[in-house]
């Protein structure tokens, strides 16, 4: 696989996603413009924020104060749960569009799958029909929530974000968005720095020569799904990046898979 910073994958209606983003979740004010700054010139392109983070605003204008085209970028952002709702969608997307200073978005996820979620999905097919949204789809999605939605929608979502790292190796729900279609985001995809210093990714990241954050950056790569790190410090930004210098055996992708321990590192979609 020879990926780089610039490679994309196709989401089911053709449009190109990068197979690796920034997450903004907690960076706020100038910590998250020049956080954000620092991600584009190192390259990144996807940034994941969402209207619950806050950040909306200064996403935007860390965008505007970058000369890259905005066809290069893809912004994605997401419906909170006090927004969920047929009318009340519509008018939050125009909210976050106007915070983020934008003319379109690539991608409008719906959060978490709250009681409304099927009225929120019909008015983010009509954002799509539309044209305001170059693709839309869902998080914390499990698979019973996106049975329930492909049974009763016409569009097939294109993305499900959801916490993924080898502590939470969601397995069968990662093998039923592939059978449908759906690309999967990992989000939280550093355990938020929990498992960080676990024996086992210590030992494997030795062994490339890699920091802990960029071996399990990489098992996300070899596994062909998309990564968010967060950071708000320069050096990890840019190690977050390095990732497309090497790859990681079968055996020890295999050791990095047994790890699943269930860990959430974020609320369980079905309890929260
Ligand atoms: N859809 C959802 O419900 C949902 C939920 C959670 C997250 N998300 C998205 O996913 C993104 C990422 O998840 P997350 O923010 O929960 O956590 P994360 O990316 O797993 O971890 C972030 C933590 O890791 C540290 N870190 C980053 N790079 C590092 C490195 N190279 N070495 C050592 N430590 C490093 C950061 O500290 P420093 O800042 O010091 O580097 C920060 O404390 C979010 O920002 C958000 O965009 C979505």
């Amino acid at each position: 696989m020879n990926l780089n910073i610039n490679s994309t994958y196709k989401l089911n209606n053709g449009v190109e996603i990068p197979v690796l983003g920034f997450g903004t979740w907690t960076l706020k004010g100038d910590g998250a413009i020049n956080a954000i700054q620092w991600a584009l010139e190192e390259g990144y392109r996807l940034i994941d924020t969402a209207s619950m983070y806050n950040n909306e605003n200064e996403v935007g204008t860390a965008i505007a104060n970058s000369n890259i085209s905005r066809e290069e970028l893809f912004i994605t952002t997401k419906v909170w749960d006090s927004e969920q709702g047929y009318e009340k969608t519509l008018n939050a997307f125009e909210q976050s569009l106007n915070k983020l200073k934008l003319e379109y978005l690539d991608l409008y996820l719906i959060h978490w799958p709250r009681d409304k979620f099927l009225d929120t999905w019909k008015a983010m097919e009509k954002l799509y029909e539309e044209e305001k949204i170059k693709a839309i789809g869902v998080s914390n999605f499990t698979i019973e929530h996106l049975n329930s939605l492909l049974s009763h929608s016409n569009i097939i979502p294109a993305v499900n974000q959801v916490e993924f790292h080898p502590f939470l190796y969601q397995k069968e729900l990662l093998g039923f968005c592939r059978k449908n279609k759906i690309i999967l985001e990992a989000y939280s995809p550093l355990t938020k720095g929990k498992k960080l210093s676990n024996k086992t990714i210590r030992q494997v990241s030795e062994k490339y020569e890699k920091t802990p954050a960029q071996l399990l950056l990489r098992w996300l790569i070899e596994h062909k799904i998309i990564g968010i790190p967060r950071s708000n410090n320069k050096e990890h930004i840019t190690d977050n990046a390095s990732i497309f210098d090497f790859s990681i055996e079968n055996e020890d992708i295999e050791r990095l898979n047994n790890l699943n321990e269930n860990l959430r590192a974020v609320n369980d979609p079905i309890f929260k």
